[in-house]
């Protein structure tokens, strides 16, 4: 190590060498550089951009298309009121090359719809409301379009029926990158066997992967968080015959999510102005009362009184400074928080039941918390955990699982408020061993779902929930529920064996004592147990040993 030292001292100790002089550099005028400047379009800027997508790597490429094909074929199943059947295939074409197949037997897609909808980037029918669903970007399937069209040169092809009086149609379709738009190379009517419903299918590079970030995890999961759905799944090399199924355990679908208008809360000064601009009632008053959550007749008068502007005032022609006011009002103002019946979770009872489908385990239990307000976004957290999980180490950290939207997260787990509330939270309060920054060390699993009108991801890919304060307490709070009931189960399990092993002492001395009693006396060995173990008996209820 020492002569290392001393080199480096050595190289320190020199004197800087001296700063050349910047070469001369010809000036470019603003005109030069205007001509530089163009509009660039969302497709372009994703080509480059795709990991911001969920597509950098060719494992992580399969699992996002699949993933965004279920996410669609679900919400558009409940959204109509189906009970969802999706059939997932994977084939592969050559070492690097798969066809993905994801169909469903939702409404199907009208034909004017479909090239917007699977060759233009940002365009979906779930970005503009407020309701629970799991796609809410609007840039999913499209994304997967052009990845596909990226890595082979091949088209997304759809076929999409929406009622058995109709005839079903065939598309293919490229995406003009340049310009955001479809380019239909293919619309036919073709023979289907579905009287409604969707099938996709796309051609890409990728890499198939068991384990827990595969596309098996991820349908496993996700029969497990939907367990109204039935999926089933043919992975690569696998005949008809022996897809893997998942049935459905119920088929009473979650309730229908309602759509609800943006909290008062939660809206931004700019956003404040956009929407009254974009209002269609005539005064201040009826614009707050129509388009905001929660704001009745009253309400909006105690606002309009506060931000010192009449009620009669156009929305269209507030101008920026009484915006501001109305904003500052906003917030001075008791306002109710959103209704409840926006959020749906998935139930305590259904969460056990999913565990225990799952793992074979020695305790399970579950927590939905009371919904709850981040942003003015209505949201609910729930928990779940197995305890004494038969082959889950015990010297090793529990694994969680985390939902959002009833949809499971594989990627970035580190970048995810839920990891961030799991190992925050003290186990040790629980009796449970816990190294910092980890969660606890015990064969456990720990599933975590949020569901909300809009959930907070760190980015487009959908993979992580931003670490809204609010969010992470409901997480918190929800885990630590379930640590108690599983410390109470614990401490009942401890005193049950102190118990059990106290007796069997008992039993030992009882046997001792009425064959020392026998020998002596001759009274029968099995009258003196007997009589032993009526006293005992006694004795222990009393609470005397
Ligand atoms: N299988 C399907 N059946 C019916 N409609 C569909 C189907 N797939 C997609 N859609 C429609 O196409 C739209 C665009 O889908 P896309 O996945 O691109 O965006 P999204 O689901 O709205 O949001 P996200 O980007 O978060 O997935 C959806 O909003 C939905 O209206
Ligand atoms: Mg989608």
């Amino acid at each position: 190590v020492k002569p290392d030292r001393k080199k480096k001292r050595g190289v320190n100790a020199k004197a800087p060498a001296p700063v050349a002089a910047p070469a001369e550099q010809p000036r470019l005028t603003a005109e030069q550089m205007a001509a530089q400047q163009r509009d660039i379009s969302v497709a372009e800027f994703f080509t480059k951009n795709r990991h911001l997508l969920g597509f950098d790597n060719p494992s992580r490429a399969l699992l996002t298309t699949v993933k965004e094909a279920v996410d669609n074929a679900l919400d558009a199943c409940e959204e109509a009121g189906y009970l969802p059947e999706v059939v997932v295939g994977i084939e592969q074409k050559s070492e690097t090359r798969f066809v993905v197949s994801v169909e469903d037997n939702g409404p199907g897609i009208v034909h004017g719809q479909i090239p917007n909808i699977f060759g233009k980037l940002l365009y979906g029918s779930k970005f503009h409301r407020l309701r629970q669903a799991r796609g809410q970007q609007g840039i999913g399937i499209s994304a997967a379009a052009l990845y596909a069209q990226l890595t082979t040169g091949k088209s997304i092809a759809i076929t999409s029926r929406t009622a058995r009086s109709r005839p079903a149609h065939h598309f293919e379709i490229f995406i003009d990158t340049a310009k955001n738009e479809p380019v239909t190379t293919k619309d036919e009517q073709v023979r289907w066997d579905h009287d409604h419903g969707t099938r996709v299918e796309l051609e890409l590079e990728a890499r198939y992967v068991k384990g827990e970030k595969g596309v098996d995890a991820y349908l496993r999961q996700t029969a497990l968080a939907n367990p109204h759905v039935t999926l089933r799944y043919r992975p690569p090399g696998v005949s008809n015959g022996e897809m893997v199924v998942y049935e459905r355990a119920t088929r009473q679908p979650p309730p229908d999510p309602k759509e609800i208008k943006p909290h008062p809360y939660g809206v931004e000064l700019g956003m404040l102005i956009k929407i009254l601009q974009g209002s269609k009632a005539r005064r201040v008053k009826a614009a707050l009362q129509q388009e905001f959550s929660r704001v009745s007749a009253r309400i909006a008068a105690e606002i309009c009184t506060k931000a010192g502007i009449p009620e009669s005032a156009d929305p269209r022609r507030i101008a920026r400074q009484q915006a501001e006011a109305l904003f500052a009002a906003i917030q001075n103002t008791k306002i109710m928080a959103p209704p409840a019946d926006c959020v749906v979770p998935i139930g305590e009872t259904q969460l056990v039941k999913a565990l225990e489908a799952n793992v074979k385990a020695e305790f399970a239990a579950a927590v939905t918390r009371p919904p709850a307000v981040y942003r003015g976004n209505p949201f609910v957290v729930e928990a779940g955990i197995a305890y004494g999980i038969e082959g889950y180490p015990p010297e090793e950290a529990a694994d969680v699982l985390r939902f959002a939207n009833r949809v499971p997260l594989l990627y970035q787990p580190g970048a995810c408020a839920i990891t961030k509330a799991v190992v925050t939270t003290d186990w040790r309060n629980y009796n449970l061993p816990q190294t910092k920054n980890a969660p606890p060390t015990a064969p456990m699993l720990i599933m975590v779902h949020i569901g909300s009108v809009w959930v907070p991801f760190t980015s487009e890919a959908k993979e992580a929930v931003a670490h809204y304060p609010e969010i992470i307490k409901e997480i918190k709070l929800a885990l630590q529920e379930c640590g108690r009931r599983l410390m109470t189960h614990l401490n009942k399990r401890a005193h049950a064996e102190y118990e059990a092993k106290r007796r069997s002492i008992f039993e030992l001395y009882i046997e001792e004592l009425s064959r020392s009693l026998d020998e002596l006396t001759g009274c029968g060995k099995e009258k003196v147990r007997a009589k032993l173990r009526a006293l005992a008996a006694q004795m222990t209820k009393k609470g005397e040993i």
